[in-house]
């Protein structure tokens, strides 16, 4: 396993058990617990590490910024789920289940305030700017969650619409995380911003992805419904496009699925699923995600460190195109 990452796990054990273990009641932060031991591919943080590796500064230096980052993105995962009404997450079930939907609010919460515990620990000569950073772009998560509200129930949702909503639901906290372990590092505006920029490119990729995984994904590996998104209308890019591709009947048919109050689940994935086959969505998606992906490799480059440093982002940026969860 990468060491970057059995450290992190490490550090992420002793602060479930500082915080999370005690503490009363337990059923404010069982839930917490609970969610944080699931683990997750663990994304974020391990791109703090690296990118302050890039600039040579020891893992340990930056952990509890990874940490601070990790516990949010986790929160973010307990609202979102209740958002979403999703029942299954890293192949459990949402906390919202397993407790109530209280639990999945407060419990949320609570880490939400231990995130900014984590990130005020960083030296004080970065702190304002680490701080500012995080606190822009825990705002803009808010603001791209609330589009992904708003646009489920709309009909029409155009492509730069949908492009901005991912940026900020999930692309800035990508962003963030490269860019706190830069700034940390002591790199230099520039090249923290070319990695924040790196991070746009990679986020939007990686949303477009688990897009297409909600879909294409295998219940097996992905860990959570698949066709989830179908069900709540959600205007991820696959829906936009069949929306706009469709001909007349094939589009009329779409909208009356859409606007359904009663109907069969499986029915409803399986009815879009085809028209997104018929219109080979998958292949369009998983181009626009190769656009992404060839972008953020272009901001990287601009990073002016050896490209021998470079290879752990690189070889990261190279497995979440392929990944299956
Ligand atoms: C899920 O993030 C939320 C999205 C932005 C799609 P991850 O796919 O990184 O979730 P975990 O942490 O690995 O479970
Ligand atoms: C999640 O987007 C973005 C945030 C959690 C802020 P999704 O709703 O697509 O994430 P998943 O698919 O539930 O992980
Ligand atoms: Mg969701
Ligand atoms: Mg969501
Ligand atoms: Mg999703």
């Amino acid at each position: 396993m990468n060491p970057k990452i059995t450290l992190f796990e490490e550090k992420i054990a002793e602060a479930i058990d500082n915080v999370f273990t005690e503490s009363q009641p337990r059923t404010l932060f069982d839930p917490a617990k609970y969610t944080l031991s699931l683990g997750g591919k663990r994304l974020r943080p391990l791109l703090t590490l690296m990118a302050a590796d890039l600039f040579d500064k020891a893992s340990d230096d930056v952990i509890d910024a990874a940490l601070a980052i990790e516990i949010f993105h986790n929160f973010s995962l307990l609202h979102d789920d209740l958002m979403d009404k999703a029942d299954l997450r890293r192949g459990h079930p949402t906390v919202h289940k397993k407790w109530d939907q209280n639990s999945a609010i407060l419990s949320g919460d609570a880490m939400v305030i231990e995130a900014y515990r984590y990130i005020a620990k960083v030296p004080k000569s970065q702190l304002r700017e680490v701080i500012d950073l995080f606190s822009t772009t825990a705002m803009e998560i808010c603001q791209g969650q609330q589009y992904d509200m708003d646009f489920e129930k709309r009909m029409e949702v155009s492509e730069s619409e949908y492009l901005e909503m991912i940026r900020l639901k999930t692309a800035v906290l990508i962003g963030c995380a490269l860019k706190i372990g830069a700034i940390i590092a002591g790199a230099s505006c520039r090249d923290a911003d070319c990695l924040y920029e790196y991070g746009i490119n990679i986020g939007l990729a990686f949303q477009l992805k688990d897009d297409l995984l909600d879909v294409y994904g295998n219940p097996e590996t992905f860990g959570k419904k698949i066709g989830g998104d179908i069900l709540c209308n959600k205007k991820t890019f696959l829906l936009i496009k069949a929306i706009k591709n469709s001909e007349n009947s094939q589009r009329e048919a779409l909208k009356k699925w859409i606007l359904a109050s009663d109907f069969d689940p499986d029915a409803k994935i399986i009815f879009v699923k085809n028209i997104y086959d018929e219109l080979n969505l998958k292949v369009i998606t998983e181009n626009l995600i190769e656009k992404y992906y060839l972008a953020s490799l272009d901001c990287l480059s601009s990073v002016s460190v050896s490209e021998d440093r470079k290879k752990d982002l690189i070889e990261l940026s190279e497995n979440l195109m392929y990944r299956e969860k």
